[in-house]
């Protein structure tokens, strides 16, 4: 069988299948280039943690000089504060519900929290319940700067958010954020043009509210596609990526920029089935790989060392695969590891990671958040 130099794990047969690994140094690699980037342009780092949902991850980023973490629900934070001993969390999801509020005025004993709102209705439940509870929290307004997702529209609309969160006791208007996720070219140019007008839209933005004397610390934008240009606006003060820290083949549709070697997180998975000469199965399905397609390379995943193999066809537990005539390395027993797609949604399929050191398993790190989706 043909073992790619790209591989990260020596012995496969020291692991069952299918198995998430993790390669140590990409991982460690990844984190001091994204710490070191952000460090050089003076912009505070707050990493989205729903990319590994692992406390040693967490703990990783902050030791490398993240100012806090970034999570999307209450749950995450649970986990990362309770368990990890995060002390500052910004929830940049809309936090809608008087259970949630509940939670998060438990979690504000023992961390700073921050929650995002894009609504009036939000804005007032969340006053009401820190009023009742004695509290003031920190809130980011979210703003929609091209996504068109969540987010109240940059400018105008801001600001009016802006005036109605500064006029709560209760709240305080810590800052305003962006999600840039509509960033994507294959051009760098191009990219670099959406990245940047996210970025100038956030400032303008600040600065009109600013305008009216509202006190506004925070400008954060996040994405790993744009996380070398957004942040690069004067006046963004803090950036918040996720996807850095294990990359994935979602990323390789952006050119030559992300390669297999910046992937840290994989899977190793055997070749179960070979019924036809053109085509094998591999026991990852859509309940390892998830579903998302993916612009940079077609198929459910990257099969190291065999670009040309396309994983054709997700079922739950069959990962159906087309082969090119004469490829070697699929017969039954044979293993690959896959670079998934979209590698968030599929950590939040697995218990754990195993850990790899120089080509060998030396630690299992739990997914500590996995399914913490309340
Ligand atoms: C609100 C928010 N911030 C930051 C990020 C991080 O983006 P990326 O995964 O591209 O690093 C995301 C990703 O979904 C997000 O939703």
């Amino acid at each position: 069988m043909t073992v790619s130099a790209e591989r990260i794990l020596r012995d496969p047969s020291s692991v069952d299948t299918p198995q998430l690994i993790v390669s140590e140094e990409i991982l460690h690699r990844n984190i001091a280039e994204m710490a070191a980037f952000a460090k050089s342009i003076n912009v505070q780092l707050r990493p989205h943690i729903k990319t590994h949902k692992s406390i040693e991850i967490a703990r990783l980023q902050m030791a490398a000089g993240a100012v806090g973490i970034t999570c999307a629900k209450v749950g995450e934070a649970e986990v990362m504060v309770n368990e990890g001993d995060i002390d500052d969390v910004l929830l940049a999801y809309p936090i809608v519900g008087a259970k949630k509020y509940e939670r998060i005025v438990k979690l504000m004993e023992k961390a700073r929290i921050a929650v995002a709102v894009d609504s009036a209705t939000a804005i007032e439940m969340i006053a009401q319940a820190m009023t009742r509870h004695e509290r003031v929290i920190d809130i980011y307004l979210e703003i929609n700067t091209g996504q068109n997702r969540s987010g109240v529209m940059w400018g105008d609309e801001a600001v009016r958010f802006a005036q109605d969160i500064d006029r709560h006791p209760n709240l305080r208007l810590a800052g305003i954020m962006t999600h840039e996720g509509h960033v994507a070219a294959f051009d760098p140019d191009e990219i670099s043009k959406q990245a940047i007008a996210a970025g100038e839209k956030m400032v303008q933005t600040a600065e009109m509210i600013r305008s009216h004397s509202i006190n506004l610390p925070t400008v954060s934008v996040g994405s790993t596609p744009a996380a070398r240009m957004t942040p690069t606006v004067a006046g963004v003060t803090e950036m918040r990526p996720g996807t850095y820290v294990f990359n994935d083949s979602s990323l390789f549709r952006f050119g030559d920029q992300w390669g297999v070697e910046d992937c840290a997180a994989r899977f190793v998975a055997t070749v179960v089935s070979r019924a036809a000469a053109d085509r094998c199965v591999l026991d990852a399905g859509s309940k390892t790989l998830a579903l998302d397609p993916n612009a940079g390379h077609k198929g459910y995943g990257y099969i190291v060392g065999h670009p040309d193999v396309i994983i054709d066809r997700l079922s739950e537990e069959h990962g159906a695969c087309v082969l090119p005539e004469g490829e070697e390395g699929f017969e039954i027993g044979d293993t690959v590891e896959v670079i998934p797609n979209h590698i968030c949604p599929t950590i939040n399929l697995m218990d754990r990671m195993a850990v790899v050191r120089d080509g060998e398993v030396v630690d299992y790190w739990q997914v500590a958040a996995r399914g913490r989706v309340q």
